[in-house]
């Protein structure tokens, strides 16, 4: 990691972390605000500033130092990498944090792949399997698994999008074709193409020395009606990374795996009592330190390249160059 720990507590200190955004920005567009980004929309396009925010189990957490600039700069390489494979909605990033997108009609539907029997969230696969169930969103699951396995191929385990402040359902492709939110000769092409993006991602995670452990895509069409990946791509919120280095001394010893990333603020709520219902505990500064320098670490894993952070004042430099 080329961040110091000095670097991550001058940004917390100095308040270099965008958390929201004043209303002068809503001349960019029509705002909406997720938890993690702040969307702008007009004429065709959104305009995505990712904010410094971690959301874990549906909830906004706190902030991160340079959790925004990591997240986009991350999700923007994968994009350009993975254009010829999947379609996408990027067209240009304006700001180490912000990106700007071709505006599509999202799905209704959440495609997670997963290669792995683990989580830590109570939608997870691993707490379903924990429980007794054996069927897990239409996909068969055998007796004897051990928590972080890896499943013996990949599967696509659909959600529902929910709507702000709900939490994703899980689906099975005969769920979602019999509640007519999507028809079967389309669920299986794009369920093929998203194990073939998610099998490219594992590959490239595995040069790097990292396990692609799940991920999140969200689809939507585009105005000339081709159906493109949206949102964000590989990155630690709608992924999970392990090093590949330990995985099995890990599993031999019954550990879990060493995780880069979002995992480690859950797994620190979790040792806190938290799963998702009440008020979140506050991320202490070097909880959000460490993570910042996991997320740092990740981007740099599996990209190659050195994560320069921007210093500037977040609002003030994306003023000057957004508005
Ligand atoms: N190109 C796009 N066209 C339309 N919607 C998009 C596009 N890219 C991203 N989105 C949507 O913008 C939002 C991004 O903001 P963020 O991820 O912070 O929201 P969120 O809190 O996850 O919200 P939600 O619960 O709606 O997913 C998501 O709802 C995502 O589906
Ligand atoms: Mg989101």
């Amino acid at each position: 990691m080329t961040v110091s720990r000095e670097t991550l507590a001058r940004a917390i200190a100095e308040d270099l972390v965008l958390d929201e955004l004043p209303a002068s920005f809503d001349v960019l567009g029509q705002r909406y605000s997720g938890k993690v980004r702040e969307n702008f929309t007009r004429a065709g396009e959104r305009l995505i500033i990712v904010s410094d925010r971690v959301s874990a189990f549906d909830c906004v957490l706190g902030t991160i130092p340079f959790k925004g600039q990591v997240l986009n700069q991350l999700a923007a390489y994968w994009f350009e990498i993975t254009g010829d494979l999947f379609p996408n909605h990027l067209i240009s990033i304006p700001d180490a944090q912000a990106v700007r997108a071709v505006e599509c009609e999202p799905f209704m539907v959440e495609m997670v792949v997963r290669g792995y029997l683990t989580g830590s969230s109570s939608t997870s696969i691993w707490r379903a399997y924990d429980r007794g169930d054996r069927t897990f969103c239409g996909h068969q699951l055998a007796d004897g698994m051990v928590r972080h396995q890896r499943l013996p191929a990949n599967i696509v385990t659909p959600t529902t999008k929910a709507a702000k402040g709900e939490h994703d359902e899980n689906r099975s492709k005969a769920q979602l074709v019999a509640d007519g939110v999507i028809s079967m000769e389309l669920f299986d092409r794009l369920e093929q193409q998203c194990l073939s993006l998610f099998a490219h991602g594992q590959r490239l995670a595995a040069e790097r020395g990292l396990i692609l452990v799940d991920t999140k895509y969200e689809l939507g069409r585009r105005p000339d009606g081709e159906i493109v990946l949206i949102d964000e791509i590989h990155t630690p919120d709608s992924s999970r990374y392990w090093y590949a280095d330990g995985y099995d001394d890990a599993m031999a010893a019954g550990q879990d795996p060493r995780a880069l990333d979002k995992e480690y603020v859950r797994t620190w709520l979790v040792s806190q009592g938290f799963t998702g219902d009440g008020q979140p505990p506050a991320l202490p500064d070097e909880v959000r330190i460490e993570a910042a320098a996991r997320y740092i670490e990740t981007y740099e894993r599996m990209t190659g390249r050195t994560f320069e952070p921007d210093m500037a004042p977040p609002v003030e430099r994306l003023t000057a160059k957004l508005l």
